[in-house]
């Protein structure tokens, strides 16, 4: 049996190590503002250094909602951030969000395997389909 909770808190804190966590966020956002030029232009006027520590505690959010189930003023507020009347982020745009972050995990975790990336995946679904969910509301 694997515990993805478990195995998602472990990476999490490899990667959020001092060591590793300014390559990590640098690694994430080259992939991802890379995946798509739709992308980049979102990102053309955006002050990265507090982008990256924005990131990081929006990880540690999303993983205490998918733990809780219960919405709070912080997802609220994403979500709106990220919707129709604020950035207007197309949902099909989580999808690569999601696929660099887990490429950037095996790149820069020294212990990740498969299930680490599936950990990821499953722990950061719940605060994803809340975002792509209040996309249009
Ligand atoms: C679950 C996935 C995501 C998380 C956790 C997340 C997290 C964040 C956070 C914490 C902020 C800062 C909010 C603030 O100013 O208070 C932000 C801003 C932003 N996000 Fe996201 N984001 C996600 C997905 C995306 C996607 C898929 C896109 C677009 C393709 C995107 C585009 C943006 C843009 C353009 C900003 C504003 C940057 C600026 O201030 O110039 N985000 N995001």
């Amino acid at each position: 049996m694997v515990d993805y909770q478990v195995e998602f808190e472990a990476s999490l804190s490899r990667v959020l190590d001092p060591v590793r966590s300014e390559m990590f966020f640098m690694q994430f956002y080259e992939r991802f503002i890379g995946s798509d030029p739709r992308i980049a232009k979102m990102f053309e006027e955006t002050d990265m250094g507090h982008q990256m520590g924005m990131l990081r505690e929006s990880l540690s959010e999303l993983r205490e909602f998918s733990t809780s189930l219960k919405s709070n003023n912080y997802i609220v507020t994403l979500a709106r951030i990220h919707g129709v009347r604020g950035r207007n982020v197309r949902p099909e745009f989580y999808d690569a969000w999601l696929d660099a972050l887990v490429d950037t995990v095996q790149e820069v975790d020294p212990d990740s395997g498969l299930q680490t990336e599936l950990s990821w995946r499953l722990v950061l679904a719940p605060g994803i389909a809340f975002m792509k969910f209040y996309h249009d509301k």
